[in-house]
């Protein structure tokens, strides 16, 4: 982000002004930094993921097949994007690793390892119980 986007960042509370999705939704003046940065990996995140969606939908729209592998690489590259973001946050800001490290890379049903965690009042931490 340049010097010039940052400015406008400030002045209209977004990244790109566009007033779609506020990355603030308290006076910036009254987070602390740690607040304000994830507050622009979260907006951040959330862009990659418009942008993956906008790709995935082209490319399963686009007739000419070598602009459908150009538009499936874009959206490659937006999930790749979107996975750096959130690494971010794990590393970052509190929760994200838990939550992770419990629904990530499983086979179990999701919604049955959020059950556990809560029905053992420990979050979801409770995914040992669903492994035979
Ligand atoms: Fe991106």
């Amino acid at each position: 982000m340049g010097i010039i986007e940052t400015k406008y960042e400030e002045k209209n509370n977004t990244i790109h002004g566009r007033g779609e999705s506020m990355q603030y939704t308290e006076p910036v003046e009254s987070l602390d930094t740690k607040t304000n940065d994830c507050a622009k990996a979260l907006k951040s995140l959330q862009e990659e993921l418009e942008a993956v969606s906008y790709y995935h939908q082209r490319v399963a729209t686009t007739s000419d097949p070598t602009i459908r592998e150009i538009l499936a690489h874009n959206r490659d590259e937006e999930i790749e994007h979107a996975a750096m973001l959130l690494e971010w946050l794990r590393r970052n800001m509190d929760e994200w690793d838990d939550a992770l490290r419990t629904y990530l890379f499983t086979t179990d049903s999701i919604v049955a390892i959020e059950g556990a965690g809560a029905a053992e009042g420990n979050g979801a931490l409770g995914i040992g119980s669903l492994k035979a």
